[in-house]
């Protein structure tokens, strides 16, 4: 059996079915890029303290960059008697530079160097979300502004409502993910405080300068008390929350796209670069990409929930509990990552919207009745009244197998004499639509302002 880092103080070793049970290395090791940047901090704030010497700590950050090397390099595998990445680095260290390797732990513990090395990959990490966003926002402007004039139908409770500027609808979902931006963005000044040199959970002896690694780190502020900075994993069930949130759109999303590119809607076609087909059915073409995003969704969900009960019962202040966060927080930010990168390709050139079924679909319904009762209370009616008699002209009309746009004049003007001929383009789809003119409706104004607005917003 190897010789582990505190062995020293045991009689036996680990059995060997605990040492794999108890081991993170298998997944930690992701951490190792913040871990080594961190050390070399520390290292160097040793130096800074008169706690080590400069040279000390010159050689320590050259050891330490050489496990940076042989880590890129494929040459650094530790296994699982290293127990953790922390050991594992530390223990490379002191092969490389003998007892000078082990004067880097003064000062520190690995509980608030597993908090800073959490801290530092999620802050890496949240950028390349927001940047994902970003790119997910312009795909779907850029979309948008070459379908102001392409309609479709809105819908309540699934059943059609009242016609939409497609471009209207894309546009929801960017400000869905204009939130998600600022969202994380309010998720990172909380993820951007250190807790290097709370150590194990008191403080230390040393006369450590916090505010001198947190710098080096790029880390705005420090933890003020030391309990709390290594036991806080307040930052990552926000993140995890905000993550959460992004797949609750994209969800969503999917959800319409799966819809439309049913037969029964036939909204938009897939193309083949983003389409499957099926193993028996000659004629299938799948939609697997918004269906991934919508089944991953869960996993998502689950690692919130997963690290609230993490949480909830700890006493002050590390546990080994806390090793559980992680697994979580990797695979919720591959899903974020990955999901929102495929739901950009999808939109940009694995669907097309199929315009004329959708220009067609607006005018065989009932979505335009809302308008004839607007209509009417322009004469004067009380939309009360207007929306009662509308009400029985959708009754007879459906008897009928008519649409509002089929009755003649004669027919408007038995309803109400208000009627007059400009009723027919009053109830046109474009009219209807166009018409939306207030503050922040589907009108065309309504909807090229909303893009320009949008536009200015991404350049920040
Ligand atoms: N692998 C541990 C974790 O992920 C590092 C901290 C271990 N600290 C301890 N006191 N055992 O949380």
């Amino acid at each position: 059996t190897k010789k582990t880092t505190w062995s020293d103080r045991f009689e036996s070793a680990l059995h060997p079915a605990i040492a794999i049970f108890n081991a993170s290395i298998g997944f930690d090791i992701e951490l190792i890029e913040y871990d080594l940047t961190g050390s070399v901090a520390h290292a160097k704030m040793l130096a800074k303290t008169g706690i080590i010497s400069e040279e000390e700590a010159q050689q320590l950050e050259q050891g330490l960059e050489k496990i940076r090397q042989e880590y890129r390099q494929g040459e650094f595998n530790p296994g699982v008697d290293a127990e953790d990445v922390h050991f594992a680095v530390e223990r490379r260290l002191t092969e490389i530079l003998g007892d000078v390797g082990k004067k880097l732990h003064t000062g520190r513990s690995r509980n608030d160097q597993v908090g800073t090395d959490i801290r530092l990959y999620l802050k890496a990490e949240i950028n390349e979300i927001r940047t994902y966003l970003r790119e997910f926002q312009s795909v779907l402007l850029n979309l948008a502004e070459n379908n102001i004039e392409t309609l479709i139908p809105g819908y309540t409770h699934l059943q059609r409502a009242q016609p939409l500027s497609l471009a209207h609808h894309l546009m929801a979902y960017v400000q869905m993910a204009q939130r998600d931006w600022e969202r994380l963005g309010d998720v990172l000044k909380r993820t951007n405080i250190s807790p290097l040199g709370c150590g194990a959970l008191a403080g230390t002896t040393f006369p450590i300068d916090r505010h001198y690694s947190a710098e080096l780190l790029g880390f705005e502020s420090i933890y003020e008390n030391s309990l709390d900075g290594v036991s806080d994993r307040d930052f990552a069930i926000e993140f995890l929350c905000a993550a959460s949130l992004i797949m609750v759109h994209l969800s969503r999303l999917s959800e319409e796209m799966i819809l439309w590119a049913s037969e029964e809607f036939n909204f938009i076609s897939l193309k083949d670069s983003c389409a499957t087909g099926s193993s028996i059915m000659p004629q299938k073409k799948n939609p697997d990409v918004p269906e991934l995003v919508r089944g991953k969704t869960g996993r998502v969900f689950g690692h919130l929930q997963a690290l609230l009960v993490i949480m909830k019962g700890l006493p002050l202040a590390y546990n080994k509990d806390l090793q559980e966060d992680k697994e979580g927080i990797f695979d919720a930010v591959k899903t974020v990552k990955g999901c929102l990168e495929a739901m950009t390709i999808l939109l940009s050139e694995g669907i097309i919207f199929n315009q004329t079924r959708l220009n067609s679909a607006v005018a065989e319904d009932f979505s335009n009745a809302t308008d004839v009762a607007d209509y009417l209370a322009t004469k004067g009616v009380p939309f009360r009244e207007a929306y009662n008699l509308v009400g029985k002209v959708v009754k007879t009309s459906l008897a009928q197998g008519k649409l509002l746009k089929d009755l003649t004049i004669e027919e408007w003007q038995q309803i109400h004499p208000a009627f007059a001929t400009d009723i027919y383009e009053a109830i046109s789809p474009k009219t209807v639509v166009s018409a939306r003119n207030s503050y922040g409706g589907t009108g065309f104004e309504q909807v090229k302002i909303a893009i320009a607005n949008a536009k200015s917003e991404l350049k920040q």
